[in-house]
């Protein structure tokens, strides 16, 4: 697919160059000196086609990986640093001078969105805002978990007061399809319930969190919050080897997942809060209303160019309805306009991974010569920085682009005449977070959201899969996720339960008193935060 070359908005513009010359740690932004790493988009800025330079990034090593631990466990202390054992009203003081801060670099937050990662404008919008309102929710719902806890329990003659308290230092890793929100969902729960985080942002969605570098700095005391920047493997194999992560906070594929764990070298140390892949299937059922699931299932593919870990990525439809389907939905993917994010109305974008449109190629390659067809005529057509969407049928198991999770612009459609075949597929597939179901009959619905909901964490009802609203669950079996976020769910992902036990007796009721008349402890206390 080819588009006309549009003149950039003047605001959109890449007039400077953005050089992050620095990194945070022990409250201090360090100038790097050193090898420094360029950041390109894939998007042109002139009409015969070229990458975009947009900064540059330091690329720390060894060295400054294991600086960056040192401040992370300087500011834990051993559990007796200012921020684990601050008052919980303290520590959403500094948050909230955080967020209040934040929110005046959303242009330019926006503008690193649309160049880094090639979000169409209204989504790197609404990536903001919603990791902003993530913020705010956040803190109602820490006020919420703390005034639970404002309280004396007592049985079998012993009081108790109980509350969540910090798990120490965090890894914390963001995915570049999500670079600000779904990292800051990581990031915000752990810092507020009292754990200090290195963070490393995505390679791709890097820039975009230097707006935000002197808001982190001021608002947090030394060493709670840590920022690097570098590969991967070079930072966090030391920090990980190191022994002296608490927990590994990675939003990302499997592969890393368990290479990062396995280097700690006491995995029952670790704790884990891990968002992973997905191959989310949708079912069309012969009664399914053709016109809303053929709309859901273009948002569900299609949405960030299927870029998403929530995206639909293989749609089983029945035999009795599949060509009506496939006609109407190929049509509207041909529909979708194809541009630069800030074009209005655009719903395909530039894909910011160099090898991304190859790799969908090979996808198809492999499917045709295995029997599929490319059903939509704009299917396939490659780019300098894209791949058109292409719609395949008809796919079976044996095929890459059913067995790998394509995370981008390919569609497999696999028709189906007994409702054992879908659903054998997703006991046997390695994944496990969602699913879409599109039917009408309760007597067909009933059994299968009974079964499908033990083989993934949310059965979407005549709706395409998606994590949001932030407050339900955000989960997944198998290789698809380890622990839950939820704005409450993730509150308790980061932090454990940890209690002040006193067996009911003069002696020890009079202390009790005593600590709470006098306020003195921060953890002891009845008082209610509002
Ligand atoms: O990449 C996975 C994201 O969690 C998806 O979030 O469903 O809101 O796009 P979303």
């Amino acid at each position: 697919m080819s588009t006309d070359f549009l003149e950039i908005p003047e605001q959109y513009k890449i007039d400077t160059l953005l050089h992050q010359k620095t990194y945070l740690t022990n409250g201090e932004l360090i100038e790097w000196k050193g090898e420094t790493a360029e950041v390109y988009s894939t998007i042109s800025s002139t009409s015969e086609y070229k990458p975009t330079l947009l900064g540059t990034i330091p690329q720390l090593g060894e060295k400054e990986a294991l600086e960056v631990l040192n401040s992370a466990l300087s500011a834990y202390d051993k559990g007796q640093g200012s921020w684990p054992t601050m008052k919980v009203i303290d520590r959403i003081a500094c948050m909230e001078k955080f967020v209040e801060q934040m929110k005046t670099k959303r242009e330019e937050v926006v503008k690193l969105l649309m160049w880094e990662i090639g979000k169409n404008l209204p989504d790197s919008q609404k990536e903001f805002d919603r990791t902003v309102d993530y913020i705010y929710d956040t803190i109602e719902a820490y006020k919420q978990i703390d005034r639970d806890s404002a309280k004396f329990e007592k049985s079998d003659g012993v009081y108790a007061h109980i509350r969540r308290g910090p798990l120490g230092v965090v890894l914390c890793l963001g995915p570049y399809n999500y670079p600000l929100n779904e990292t800051f969902t990581l990031l915000i729960p752990a810092l507020i319930m009292g754990n200090p985080v290195i963070f490393k942002p995505a390679k791709l969605g890097v820039l975009l969190i230097s707006p935000l570098l002197e808001a982190f700095q001021n608002s947090f005391p030394k060493g709670v919050v840590n920022v690097i920047y570098g590969r991967g493997r070079v930072l966090a194999t030391p920090i990980m080897h190191s022994g002296k992560i608490d927990v590994l906070a990675l939003i990302g594929n499997s592969k890393s997942a368990n290479a990062l764990q396995a280097q700690h070298p006491k995995g029952n140390r670790l704790r884990m809060v891990l968002g992973l892949e997905a191959k989310n299937p949708a079912i069309v059922l012969p009664d399914a209303d053709l016109d809303s699931t053929v709309d859901e299932c273009i948002a569900g593919t299609l949405s960030f160019n299927g870029q998403r870990c929530t995206a639909l990525k293989v749609l089983y439809v029945h035999e009795s309805v599949v060509d009506e389907f496939n006609k109407r939905f190929t049509a509207k993917v041909d529909a979708l306009k194809f541009g630069n994010p800030w074009e209005s109305g655009v719903k395909l974008t530039p894909l910011p991974e160099v090898e991304k449109p190859g790799y969908i190629k090979e996808l198809i390659a492999d499917a045709l010569e295995k029997g599929a067809k490319i059903l939509n005529k704009k299917g396939g057509v490659v780019t300098d920085n894209f791949i058109s969407p292409a719609v395949l049928y008809p796919v079976n198991t044996g095929m890459d682009v059913y067995k790998e999770e394509q995370f981008g612009p390919v569609i497999p459609v696999i028709p189906f005449s007994d409702i054992e075949e879908p659903l054998h597929d997703m006991a046997e597939s390695n994944y496990g977070q969602q699913v879409s179901l599109f039917g009408k009959d309760v007597k067909t619905l009933s059994p299968l959201i009974d079964t499908l909901v033990n083989l993934v964490c949310r059965v979407n009802l005549n709706s395409s899969c998606q994590r949001g609203p932030d407050v339900y669950p955000f989960t997944g079996r198998k290789d698809s996720a380890y622990g839950t976020l939820s704005v409450h769910d993730a509150l308790r992902s980061f932090s454990i339960r940890t209690f002040v036990a006193s067996k009911d007796n003069e002696y020890n009721n009079a202390i009790l008193k005593e600590l709470l008349d006098k306020k003195t402890s921060n953890f002891i206390s009845t008082d209610y935060i509002l």
